[in-house]
């Protein structure tokens, strides 16, 4: 068995460190941090998603503010209440869980976010600090695994890096970080010709398309670390984007679905709120 990065075990790791800091600042006569979710319709995994957020944020100290629409909202009043929050001084952070039904304008909703509330780090000023290297918050995937590389002391500089996937929330902002980090970073998507070809020559090869098992023994070499961010669902069991079982073998390091990349995507959006909050509280 190569490495196995566990991202349950990190990400326990630090939210403890949070914890702490956050306890420290109240101890120290200071507010609460407060993430606000706002939901829209009742989608199961969107419910899951929340309650697994609002769990992470009750163990650290993060007061959870949970508001519901239904699915027939509209665009006026989603942004109405952004509006409300982005001026309600005791709410840190904003975060609209998606998807969004189809007749909301996504990409409006989110960039009504104040960029000093933006809890996901998806508004296109946040991106692009992200890109320019300018930021603090980073989208919580992204940020989640960059924080696993460091962790399992995976070299980053120089390194041969593949992103399969080049979604505004995980492929792009993640390659971005990694060139950042003065990786070589190679973006692949479903247009991309022999992808086996470009990504057995990773060092690192990062996996987010949403497709069970894709990545098979054919496309890795034994020295690449996997990132498999994927989570699909295949008879009612989670797995990732990357064969595991047939792959875990023979390449150096790959991270497990579930129990990899997902916890460490929650510990980062902690991290985020916890970022944005503190700059409030030196102001
Ligand atoms: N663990 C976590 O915390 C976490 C967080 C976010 C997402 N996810 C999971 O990660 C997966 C990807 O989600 P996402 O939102 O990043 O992506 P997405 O918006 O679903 O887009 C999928 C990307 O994969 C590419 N793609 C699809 N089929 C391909 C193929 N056969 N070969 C190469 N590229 C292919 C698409 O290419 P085109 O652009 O050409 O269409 C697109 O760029 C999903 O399973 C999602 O549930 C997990």
């Amino acid at each position: 068995m190569s490495i196995l990065i566990d991202g349950k075990s990190t990400a326990q790791k630090c939210n403890s460190i949070l914890k702490d800091s956050i306890n420290e600042l109240v101890q120290k006569g200071n507010r609460h941090p407060k993430l606000t979710v706002i939901q829209v319709g009742n989608v199961p995994a969107s419910s899951l998603y929340i309650r697994n957020k609002m769990r992470a944020c009750e163990r650290v100290g993060i007061l959870f503010e949970h508001i519901t629409f239904e699915a027939d909202v509209t665009q006026s009043e989603l942004l109405k209440t952004i509006e409300q929050l982005n001026h309600n001084e005791i709410v840190d952070g904003i975060l609209i869980q998606l998807p969004l039904p189809k007749h909301i304008n996504e990409d409006e909703i989110i960039s009504a976010i104040a960029p000093e509330k933006d809890a996901d780090g998806f508004n296109p000023i946040t991106l692009g600090h992200v890109m320019l290297n300018t930021s603090d918050i980073f989208p919580g995937t992204p940020k989640g695994i960059v924080r696993l590389l460091e962790e399992y002391q995976i070299p980053i500089e120089g390194a041969n890096i593949v992103v399969v996937g080049r979604s505004n929330i995980v492929g792009k902002p993640v390659a971005s970080m990694l060139t950042n980090k003065s990786a070589t970073v190679t973006v692949c998507h479903s247009k991309t010709k022999n992808l086996a070809e470009i990504t057995k020559r990773a060092d690192i090869l990062i996996v987010a398309i949403g497709r069970a098992n894709f990545i098979t023994k054919d496309f890795v070499n034994e020295k690449t670390t996997i990132i498999d961010v994927g989570i699909n669902k295949v008879n009612d069991k989670f797995c990732g984007d990357v064969d595991f079982e047939n792959v875990k073998d023979i390449v150096h390091a790959i991270t497990p679905v579930p129990g990899g990349v997902g916890p460490m995507t929650i510990s980062s959006l902690l991290d985020n709120v916890f970022k944005l909050y503190t700059k409030k509280i030196e102001q």
